[in-house]
């Protein structure tokens, strides 16, 4: 389904690299929308599935091989999208999502894949969202909030790969789904920022 086609539910993906503050906003933006009357359903890749809690697991214990790697995100993705995705875009709810196939362009096209093949891959079978948003920050920042927030940076959290995951979502910029969001300041702000390009697609 192309991202100009019309389909009852509304469908927000938040992505960006670790310690962009994604969770929180997509958890913000959640209330924000059930406070105005619409059903949210929030969701996050990595799933809880069985292999969400693969890939989930090699980011402390060592990653896995590229190619299973990557096969694992497109199974736990594929599984999501028939029992939650699809289904609740179709009874018309809004559909949040914490990562998406953008990620996966990211995060195994900064181990060597070609993330427009990876994209073309997903959107196969994946639906494109009305909207991406794009948290953004520099890497260093971004790994003072990880640090500041009691985590370690694991296997994913490396420096140089965050730099290259980060140039791979940028490049996303330009197209017309996609919003990128600056998330310097304060929780408040960035959330309005959030909200401000959200606001257009409500009817
Ligand atoms: P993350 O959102 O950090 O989950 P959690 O907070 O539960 O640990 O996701 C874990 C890592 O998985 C993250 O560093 C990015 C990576 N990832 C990919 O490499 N490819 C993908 O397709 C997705 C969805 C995530």
């Amino acid at each position: 389904m192309s991202s100009t086609t019309k389909r009852p539910g509304l469908f927000i993906v938040l992505e960006g690299i670790d310690g962009t503050g994604k969770s929180t906003q997509a958890k913000r933006l959640g209330e924000w929308l059930a406070a105005l009357g619409r059903e949210a359903v929030l969701s996050r890749e990595p799933t809880a599935g069985p292999w969400g809690r693969k890939v989930r697991e090699s980011a402390a214990t060592g990653r896995l091989a590229p190619e299973d790697e990557l096969q694992y995100f497109l199974n736990d993705r594929r599984q999501h999208v028939e029992e939650l995705i699809a289904p609740s875009l179709a009874a018309g709810k809004v559909v949040i999502l914490d990562r998406y196939y953008f990620s996966t362009m990211a995060y195994q096209g900064a181990r060597g894949f070609d993330p427009a093949e990876i994209r073309r891959q997903n959107e196969e079978f994946a639906p494109v969202p009305d909207l991406l948003l794009i948290m953004d920050l520099d890497v260093d920042s971004a790994l003072e909030r990880i640090g500041a927030r009691g985590d370690t940076a694991n296997e994913f959290e490396k420096r140089e790969n965050l730099e290259h995951c980060r140039e791979i979502f940028l490049s996303l910029k330009g197209e017309g789904f996609v919003r990128v969001i600056d998330t310097r300041g304060t929780l408040d702000e960035v959330a309005a920022r959030v909200r401000e390009a959200v606001g257009r697609h409500l009817v």
